[in-house]
């Protein structure tokens, strides 16, 4: 039986390409050299499945005409650089992979909120410049995040996952935002109060950490306003997507003190991260390494072959955008 054509838009991990390679005529991004908006779209016209992630591209204007692509199977739980509608109207099942990386973006939430508060990357630089001339009782100073308050915006998975952390972690009080209620069980043994609205998460909270999807009415969710009522001592956290904050209105805030710091694994624009904010010693900023562990790219790419074997053997696919 001839293969399924399919296209992985960059590099995989070898295990996962390994597996697509001998199910599918898989195509495959050796170079990992990020393919332009109109590469991708030709390629709706040569293979059955396209498999793009979350840096690429995928506008409306791709998917107008007849394609050969049924399925875009998507690496990555978010899908805010896909026009969902556009692909779906031109009949296209699209996928992601929910789940698998709870677990790593929440470390990484954690990871951010440590360094921020303990300072660990101001630090880093101090040494490894060789300015670090000593112990001193008033060196580096930073917060303490026991009893502190953690404010979530967006209680989904990773939000709850990073919510135990801290909670179990550091006995940090948690208060959220969500739009829906969220299940007791799964906020069970962590006293996390929901707040009615997202400027009360903001005030009452020492750290906010964001955990909602990217693009539409979440752009620039956080404002210079809302900015402001995280306040000079307040830190907040971004593991999400760079659009949930208007960038401009952070550097302005961590400038002029009027917020504490800022820990970003992800950014508007990405990866153009602009020299004043690169220049800031309250801010930590990562690569977009959320869920960048060995174990959860790898359960990130099976997910999406095994979204792919469900879809060509007329199965429903488990993982379906809806
Ligand atoms: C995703 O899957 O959307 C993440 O941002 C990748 O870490």
């Amino acid at each position: 039986m001839t293969k399924h054509k399919i296209l992985l838009t960059r590099r995989w991990p070898e295990a996962v390409e390994k597996r697509l390679s001998a199910d599918y005529d898989a195509t495959l991004n050796t170079d990992d050299v990020p393919m332009t908006v109109a590469a991708i779209g030709a390629a709706l016209n040569d293979y059955d499945a396209v498999c793009p992630t979350v840096s690429d591209k995928l506008p409306a204007a791709i998917f107008t005409g007849n394609h050969r692509a049924r399925i875009l199977g998507n690496f990555g739980v978010g899908f805010n650089h896909i026009d969902i509608a556009a692909a779906q109207g031109a009949g296209l099942t699209v996928t992601n992979t929910p789940g698998v990386l709870t677990d790593c973006t929440a470390d990484t939430a954690l990871t951010l909120m440590l360094m921020l508060a303990r300072r660990a990357g101001e630090g880093e630089r101090e040494l490894r410049a060789g300015n670090w001339t000593g112990w001193r009782p008033t060196h580096m100073m930073g917060t303490r995040l026991r009893g502190k308050t953690l404010g979530i915006i967006g209680m989904g998975r990773i939000g709850i996952a990073t919510a135990k952390r801290a909670h179990a972690a550091f006995g940090m009080k948690v208060v959220y935002f969500n739009l829906v209620d969220v299940p007791e069980d799964l906020v069970a043994g962590m006293e996390a109060r929901r707040l009615d609205t997202i400027e009360d998460v903001l005030k009452a909270s020492d750290v906010v950490s964001l955990h909602v999807p990217g693009g539409g009415e979440n752009t620039h969710l956080i404002s210079a306003e809302r900015l402001a009522l995280i306040g000079p001592n307040g830190m907040l956290i971004n593991s999400a997507r760079g659009d949930v904050i208007d960038q401009k209105a952070l550097i302005d805030a961590l400038k002029t003190g009027k917020l504490g710091g800022a820990g970003l694994d992800v950014f508007e624009g990405e990866p153009d991260v602009p020299a004043e904010l690169i220049a800031l010693e309250n801010t930590v900023l990562l690569p977009h390494l959320g869920s960048a562990t060995t174990e959860t790219r790898e359960d990130m790419g099976h997910m999406v072959a095994d979204n792919l074997d469900a879809f060509f053997s007329g199965k429903p696919v488990p993982n379906p955008v809806s």
